[in-house]
């Protein structure tokens, strides 16, 4: 018997923000209670099925997108859920409270949402706590960093530095968050010369790191499905010149193609299956334009293991997870597992 559809049934009678707090409070207490962590790990965990990446080892290509756990509240709970890997953030430097409420709309039909969160969060210094707690094994633990709302965008290189050196020795990646379309400014700095002077600052400050710590932390880039074929082209020049290790294609769309619900005039990022095709094709040109030679995560609209055979025959060599979880529930990985082509 399938008891997610009903639990969901009760969730979306919720407020789509207060439903997704008490799933994370329950996930995070879930998390920290070993014998129930055994549980449902035993329901949920996922056959292993190996990739390597950018230097690390994941136990399956699927992982949770950023945005779920801001915070890094529920990355151990979350953990059990069968996820190879897990990215926590958007963090800021210092706490902010976001965009004013409501500012997450479920689109039930699509099997999609639109958020305007703005960045939400407790700080740096709370999420750094959050995830120096014991790591579950074979979890892969990634970091998603961006600028506060007050922060100008001519200093924003500050924010990334400082977030870069603050995680570097906790989380296995970072993720440079360029592309969240709810923070004023800040998709310009996926233009060229923007781009080049932060990832040029970026790179230096993880070769200054290296010589400290041991390892060279892998850094990937987070890009919007919304660039244009030239924006996207020089984003890749700048990226692969700065020996980025890897993107994430992609962020939430600005677009309301196709949507005709009168939420879509909602303000804010849609993701969800409207996305997918969208995600898909930068994937694919990504892919071509850099002939493979930049590791993919590809992310957007993902619900089935159709979908993540597309992106992977597309060039993804990881996938990443946020809306389908919400639709489908935490069975989601494992399902899609038993379903991949060998
Ligand atoms: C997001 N996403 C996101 N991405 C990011 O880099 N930083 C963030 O803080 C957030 N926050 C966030 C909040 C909410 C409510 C949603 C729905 C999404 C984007 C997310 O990581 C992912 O890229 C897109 O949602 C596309 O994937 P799905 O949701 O279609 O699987």
């Amino acid at each position: 018997m399938k008891i997610y559809p009903l639990f969901r049934a009760l969730l979306f009678r919720l407020d789509p923000e207060k439903a997704h707090q008490l799933t994370l409070s329950a996930v995070r207490l879930a998390g920290d209670i070993q014998p129930i962590r055994a549980v449902l790990q035993w329901i949920y965990g996922a056959p292993p099925r190996p990739v390597r990446a950018f230097g690390l080892s994941f136990s399956n290509p699927i992982g949770l997108a950023a945005g779920y756990d801001k915070d890094g509240l529920g990355w151990r709970g979350l953990a059990t859920l069968g996820f190879g890997h897990v990215e926590v953030g958007t963090v800021t430097p210092k706490p902010q409270p976001g965009n004013p409420q409501p500012r997450l709309f479920r689109i039930p039909k699509e099997r999609a949402l639109i958020n305007r969160m703005g960045f939400p969060g407790k700080g740096a210094d709370f999420v750094l706590r959050q995830i120096s707690r014991p790591r579950p094994k074979n979890l892969v633990l990634g970091v998603n960093i961006g600028k506060n709302k007050d922060t100008p965008l001519e200093n924003a290189v500050e924010d990334y530095l400082f977030l870069l050196k603050l995680f570097a020795t906790k989380a296995d990646y970072i993720t440079v968050n360029v592309s969240s379309p709810n923070t004023v400014g800040l998709r310009q700095l996926q233009e060229r010369q923007a781009l080049d002077n932060l990832l040029h600052q970026i790179c230096a400050e993880r070769d200054r790191l290296s010589q400290q710590a041991t390892d060279k932390i892998p850094i990937l880039v987070k890009l919007s499905p919304d660039l244009t074929d030239p924006q996207l082209d020089d984003a890749l020049q700048v990226i692969l010149a700065n020996q980025m290790d890897g993107v994430i294609a992609t962020n939430t769309t600005i677009s309301r193609e196709g949507l005709s619900t009168p939420v879509a005039s909602e303000q804010g990022g849609l993701s969800g299956n409207p996305l997918f095709e969208r995600s898909l094709r930068t994937v694919d040109k990504i892919y071509l334009r850099t002939g493979g030679k930049l590791p993919i995560i590809g992310v957007g609209g993902i619900f089935n293991a159709s979908g993540v055979q597309r992106m992977m025959d597309a060039g993804a060599m990881l996938v990443q997870i946020y809306t389908g979880l919400l639709y489908e529930g935490p069975g989601i990985v494992k399902r899609i597992i038993h379903n991949l082509r060998t």
